[in-house]
């Protein structure tokens, strides 16, 4: 047998072996559904054995006794109940950036709602050309590729509908802690988790793709934040207390996303903006907003239905559509 043979026979063991979770199944019994001899049950077990699975083995029987946090397409997809996001995904152990791996394979043609997730990126991408710190396995660093329906300015109402799915995937985490600094980042506890960079490839009124990228700091410890972003940034596992599995947390947020995402094309942010505004970290806080060679201070006062920032100055409330917010109160 030749390497991938023996990696879609482990596959296939290894969903043999989950249905039901934690029962006995007899090496016979896996070698005839798999239409392979003993010895190749046994190479293809040994294949899960080196991609972090755990058994119990006897002469007879294999027991599946742990599945590890890896993100893998295999993983990720197990129970996922999506129409269209995640109906393909592509998991590597790194790369440099998800983003530009999802453009390259929407120029190649892959389809609306492909996902490309990786372990580590080396060139992780921020908003406004910054880099965004992507350290091994303890992130999700994710990108999904969307051929919208609509025209290209509806597209910044995605990056607000992905913050909402993200918020509303790790409330289950973090209840009550978890909010949105519009229009793109994600705070627990009024620190930065997760981040979200959307890039359109577009012509006046058609859009060929839109990448939605995220990176979610997940299990990673304050030690594990370089200094110069460890008193701004945070993970779910350091508000929580504890570990995160990595896999059902991707696995909620597409789910999610993909709600949210339909509900958009077919209605706008209509089903969102009550949401978004309950969630939002800007209220009543008094902000500086860059937009484009624009400055403008005020006190941010909340969110109009298209999903612009207001921001109230000198009596008069502007909406804000695009730009970069820092807080200059807390
Ligand atoms: C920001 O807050 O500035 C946005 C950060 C977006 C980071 C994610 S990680 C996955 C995807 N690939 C990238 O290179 N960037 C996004």
């Amino acid at each position: 047998m030749n390497q991938t043979a023996v990696d879609k026979l482990a596959e296939d063991i290894l969903l043999l072996l989950r249905e039901p979770q934690g029962s006995i199944v007899p090496l016979g019994e896996l070698a005839a559904k798999c239409m392979v001899s003993l010895l190749e049950i046994n190479g293809g077990l040994a294949r899960l054995g080196e991609w972090g699975y755990e058994f119990n083995i006897t002469t007879t029987d294999a027991c599946l006794m742990a599945i590890p946090d890896v993100l893998t397409e295999t993983e990720i997809s197990y129970g996922l109940n999506t129409n269209s996001i995640g109906n393909r995904i592509l998991a590597y152990r790194r790369v440099g950036s998800t983003n530009d791996l999802a453009a390259e394979r929407a120029n190649e043609g892959a389809d609306n709602g492909t996902v490309i997730i990786a372990e580590e990126q080396t060139k992780g991408r921020g908003r406004l050309g910054r880099h965004w710190y992507s350290a091994p396995s303890s992130g999700a660093y994710l990108s999904i590729l969307l051929r919208p329906p609509f025209t290209p300015d509806r597209a910044p109402g995605v990056s607000l509908l992905t913050g909402l799915a993200l918020i509303e995937c790790l409330q289950s985490y973090c209840p009550g802690a978890v909010q949105i600094k519009w229009p793109n980042d994600v705070y627990i506890n009024g620190k930065k988790v997760a981040g979200i960079l959307t890039e359109l490839s577009a012509e006046s009124d058609n859009i060929h793709h839109l990448v939605v990228g995220m990176g979610i700091n997940i299990n990673q410890t304050d030690s594990d934040f370089p200094t110069e972003i460890s008193h701004l940034a945070t993970s779910v596992s350091i508000a929580c207390g504890r570990e995160i599995n990595r896999i059902e947390l991707v696995r909620t947020f597409l789910q999610k996303f993909e709600t949210e995402y339909e509900s958009f094309c077919t209605d706008g942010l209509t089903g969102c903006i009550d949401r978004l505004r309950r969630y939002s970290y800007l209220n009543g806080r008094q902000v500086t907003l860059v937009s484009g060679n624009r400055t403008i201070e005020g006190k941010a006062v909340g969110i109009g239905p298209d999903g612009a920032l207001l921001v109230e100055k000198d009596g008069e409330t502007m909406a804000i559509t695009c730009g970069e917010v820092t807080v200059t109160n807390h």
